[in-house]
């Protein structure tokens, strides 16, 4: 989730009317920091050339380097802000990227799925790399497509064509920006399932990830379909798709200010987070199988021979992560057959655990920073164990010091309180669970493709959760003034308990707990008295019956001890209607799936809660974002 900015002006006789390109870039910039900082970079035309800068690290990084090494004055420019997929956060990896002899830049936002099979082509071409991005692989493919195809013609939309054959040949999810020296007054953008808006001016236009990109501009914006390419100058938009032929976008008023634009809209970053869970687990998914069903995890770089002697797994992990971990645990185990700990990494290394050159230790951590998670993954590496991180957060020190990675693609979470993190921690380890398996034999390739084609189902559902927030939200509201709120769940639905207490506690400064179902009778039901709310997570019906039945009589348990009993079942379960005050209905899924979906109701209900006491959902007190301290 990377953030980017385009700008076309105007000059008149030669006098230079519109705003100069990199004012207007860096500013865009500067809003849209919160899609990402690892690094950022500029690209103006002055002088039939391209200039560019870029640099590592925050957007602070670029201006001191622009204040060092200023661009000229310019009308047409290209910006952008990078969350790291392929390859780490430095300045080489930072976008834009440069082909055709220095005259076209590209930037981009997402994930180009075949993009080891186009660089082994542009390479056999004779192409050199400077860059371990799929962005550079995307720049060289339209570079080699205008030279080659279009003989480098810019009188018949040159870019714009070479564009429109470019994305014919991109897999993936993309949003695409690109200049080049031959056609100084164009920028030429693409979007595939990656987020692209026009911004309308007077005499000058831009593009951005999202309106706040331009919003100090213009409050005129175009919504751009997918697959659609759309060229901008001053003066006009022209919008195609791939093959060319035209196409419509929708205008329409952007009233946010610019504060709430950034937001998207939503009223904190934690809501907009929340809102951005289909496309947290959709990301994760993305380019990690072949179309056979087949998982193509070669970004772990680890030796395929020692993953499957592996005889035991070890997650570590803190907070939320370590809930993902619990949740990860039924998955590994029932898919690898592999005996899987999940342990809180602060904990581990003072216990003399039992540790050796066949175990594999998983660190699960959004951040990649988390000290106490760093120091376990440290002692497990001591103790000859092979790591692997799950992390949310390109070149990070966890990542950076384990033996294997698997990175999920949530964006950066900027609200403290974790949310599109989790769903992406519990993909990715689903992801790495059906890789051990497809590795070791233990299912088949058959029931792997099932999976995933199950997993890929699940953005839709969290989306169809999100549209009926509003029952959720009513309750959360309702329930300001509680005092304290249990949580119950089985199976997988017990961490997703646990973690729908941890965001109550965090957000709403409220007593709450999570519970396993089972383990009420043995102590905890003696804090039920009259009113008490208690969320229950309940398993579907349509597997293990016990599991479902036996839920349900823990409803019945409490709820005759007094409880107020708030149900969050799966669609069709008609059994527990009777038993509950609110029944909150989640789309079917398979049970181990079910935690992606049973969780976003919980994240709701504490969100409306918090907002409904007046507190800042984004900045909880207490805490921080990434907890560098043991
Ligand atoms: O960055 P990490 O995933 O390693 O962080 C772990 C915990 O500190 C984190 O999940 C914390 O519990 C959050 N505040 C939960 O919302």
């Amino acid at each position: 989730m990377c953030g980017i900015v385009g700008y076309v002006g105007r000059s008149s006789n030669g006098e230079h009317i519109g705003h100069n390109a990199l004012d207007v870039v860096m500013e865009g910039l500067r809003r849209l920091e919160y899609r990402g900082y690892d690094s950022a970079g500029v690209a103006v035309l002055a002088d039939g050339e391209i200039s560019f800068r870029k640099k590592s690290g925050k957007l602070s990084n670029l201006i001191t380097e622009l204040d060092e090494h200023p661009l000229p004055e310019s009308l047409t420019g290209i910006g952008h802000t990078r969350w790291a997929t392929h390859g780490g956060p430095t300045d080489q990896n930072a976008h834009p990227h440069l082909a055709d002899g220095g005259k076209l830049a590209l930037i981009h936002n997402g994930i180009i799925e075949n993009f080891a099979e186009l660089k082994l082509e542009l390479v056999r071409k004779g192409v050199t790399f400077l860059s371990e991005t799929d962005t550079e692989v995307a720049a060289a493919l339209l570079a080699d497509i205008f030279r080659t195809k279009l003989n480098g013609d810019v009188s018949d939309g040159g870019l714009t064509k070479a564009m429109q054959l470019a994305c014919q040949r991109l897999e993936g999810a993309f949003t695409l920006l690109a200049v080049h020296a031959d056609q100084p007054d164009v920028v030429v953008a693409a979007r595939r399932n990656s987020p692209l808006v026009v911004g309308l001016g007077d005499g000058e236009n831009f593009l951005g990830s999202d309106v706040s990109g331009f919003i100090d501009y213009t409050r005129r914006a175009v919504e751009l379909g997918q697959d659609q390419i759309v060229t901008i100058t001053a003066d006009t938009v022209e919008i195609t798709d791939f093959f060319g032929a035209p196409a419509q976008g929708k205008e329409y008023h952007v009233d946010w200010d610019p504060e709430s634009a950034e937001k998207g809209g939503f009223s904190s970053f934690m809501e907009k987070e929340i809102h951005d869970q289909p496309d947290a687990v959709a990301q994760t998914l993305l380019g990690r199988s072949d179309i056979h069903g087949k998982l193509t995890l070669d970004e772990l770089r680890v030796d395929v021979e020692l993953l499957k002697d592996i005889d035991k797994i070890i997650v570590l992990a803190c907070g939320t992560s370590f809930y993902a971990g619990q949740v990860a645990k039924y998955a590994l185990e029932h898919w690898c057959r592999i005996a899987t700990e999940v342990e809180l990494s602060h904990e581990f290394r003072y216990r003399d655990p039992i540790v050796d050159g066949n175990t594999l230790v998983v660190s699960i951590s959004q951040s990649g920073e988390t000290m106490d998670t760093l120091m376990a993954v440290r002692y497990a590496k001591e103790q000859g164990a092979k790591t692997l991180s799950i992390c949310n957060t390109n070149g990070s020190t966890i990542p950076r010091e384990s033996d294997a990675v698997l990175y999920t693609h949530a964006g950066p979470e900027i609200a403290v309180a974790s949310t599109k993190a989790f769903l992406a921690q519990i993909t990715a380890a689903y992801l790495l669970g059906l890789y051990l398996a497809q590795l070791r034999g233990n299912i088949f390739q058959g029931q792997i493709k099932d999976i995933l084609a199950d997993l890929g189902k699940i953005p839709a559902k969290i989306q169809r959760i999100l549209e009926n927030e509003e029952q959720i939200k009513e309750l959360g509201r309702s329930m300001a003034d509680a005092k304290s709120v249990l949580f119950l769940g089985r199976h997988v639905g017990f961490p997703v308990a646990m973690e729908g207490a941890l965001k109550l506690k965090e957000l709403a400064y409220i007593h709450a707990e999570g519970f396993a179902a089972g383990e009420l009778k043995h102590g905890p039901i003696a804090l039920i008295e009259e009113g008490q709310p208690v969320f229950v997570v309940v398993p579907s019906p349509r597997g293990r019956d016990s599991l479902h039945s036996k839920v349900v009589s823990n409803i019945q348990e409490v709820r005759a001890r007094g409880a107020k009993t708030i149900v969050i079942a799966e669609e069709g379960d008609e059994a527990v209607k009777a038993y509950a005050e609110h029944v909150f209905y989640i789309p079917e899924a398979p049970t181990l799936l079910a935690p992606l979906l049973a969780t976003v109701p919980l994240q709701i209900f504490a969100l409306e809660l918090a907002q409904a006491k007046g507190y800042d959902v984004d900045q909880p007190r207490n805490l921080a974002k990434s907890v560098t301290v043991e």
